[in-house]
């Protein structure tokens, strides 16, 4: 990692891993999907109000707790606990416990991404219907999901033996760059669709009948997952932040960040989802199939598609490592 003796050596190496642990798959492929399944604006306000009223707090607390204790997050919970007589250690041990958890999902979906470089590398998506045939197959095939999940923990596994993370990290932070260049031009050739206005009427016109219960679970859980918090790793950022830096600040630029990126996905995935009326807006296979198809459509496509899924992998690889160290 970008730290010196036990600290960050520079406020960047701080921010490029606390966004590249909160900016992934949550913020490109599960965001669209959830935002689908509980009907838009509404769910938009709810999810932004909820990551500044609960996540960024907890977020900040966590990088608080971290920087001062100075260790990871079961020593400082027990700490905590020992200075507060709550019964704290728990609390880390489930942020650990669920880091696993999610870590066995990401892998799967990580897995995919794999599939979708290995189809764009070797030039097999040059159709829509060969992309959909190769969504397909691979939804079909559990084998095939065991297989790619396997060799993301494998590669994961690797990068985390071999201590190589520093050398990774560097790469992802020259890479991400170009990666928010293509999505900023994607999300112009995509705002230029005749669906937008349709598109910005379901984004941010709120029809509060829609919201549920439900709706309120998916956004507190989502906020959790996309910020990075109730894992114990923003612990860990924390604890190598260097003493003149200001936790609150950082943790709610973190947020700020992790939203817009959020936002301007929908703004990328939705016209293209609403032009292609077949689509269903509530599939896990949203980014997989309207992404991929529309590439197919502007000149280049195919290494469009290339780029934007290795730089995917790398942001899901880059979190999942951080998960694994947890
Ligand atoms: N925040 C990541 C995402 O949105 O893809 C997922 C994640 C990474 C959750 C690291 C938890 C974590 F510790």
């Amino acid at each position: 990692m970008i730290r010196g003796k036990g600290a960050w050596r520079t406020r960047f190496g701080f921010y490029v891993v606390a966004i590249g642990s909160a900016c992934g798959l949550g913020n490109l492929w599960r965001f669209p999907y959830v935002l689908g399944e509980n009907g838009g604006g509404a769910f938009v306000l709810l999810y932004v109000l909820i990551a500044f009223v609960l996540g960024a707090p907890l977020l900040i607390g966590e990088l608080i707790l971290g920087k001062s204790t100075r260790q990871a997050v079961i020593p400082a919970t027990k700490e905590l606990e020992r200075k507060s007589s709550l019964p704290l250690r728990w609390a880390g041990r489930l942020a650990v416990l669920m880091s696993v958890v999610v870590l066995s999902y990401y892998s799967v979906i990580a897995g995919w991404v794999i599939h979708f470089i290995v189809q764009f590398a070797l030039g097999l998506f040059s159709t829509k219907e060969s992309i959909a045939d190769g969504l397909s197959v691979l939804m079909g095939s559990g084998g095939l999901q065991w297989a790619l999940t396997s060799v993301h923990l494998l590669i994961v596994l690797i990068v985390v033996g071999k201590g190589v993370q520093e050398g990774l990290e560097r790469w992802i932070s020259s890479i991400m760059p170009l990666f928010a260049i293509l999505v900023c031009v994607l999300v112009y050739r995509s705002l230029s669709l005749p669906s937008t206005p349709d598109v910005l009427r379901f984004l941010f016109y709120p029809d509060f009948s829609k919201l549920t219960l439900q709706s309120l679970i998916h956004a507190v859980g989502h906020v959790l997952f996309t910020l990075s918090v109730g894992f114990g790793t923003m612990v860990t950022f924390g604890s190598y932040m260097r003493e003149e830096d200001h936790a609150p600040t950082a943790g709610f630029r973190v947020a700020v960040v992790d939203t817009v990126v959020s936002l301007g996905v929908g703004l990328l995935v939705f016209p293209i989802a609403f032009q292609a009326s077949n689509t269903p807006l509530t599939d896990p296979g949203l980014l997989f199939e309207v992404l991929p198809k529309f590439l197919l459509e502007i000149p280049g496509g195919v290494i469009f598609g290339l780029v934007f899924f290795v730089s995917l992998y790398l942001a899901a690889l880059n979190a999942s490592i951080g998960l694994f160290e947890a």
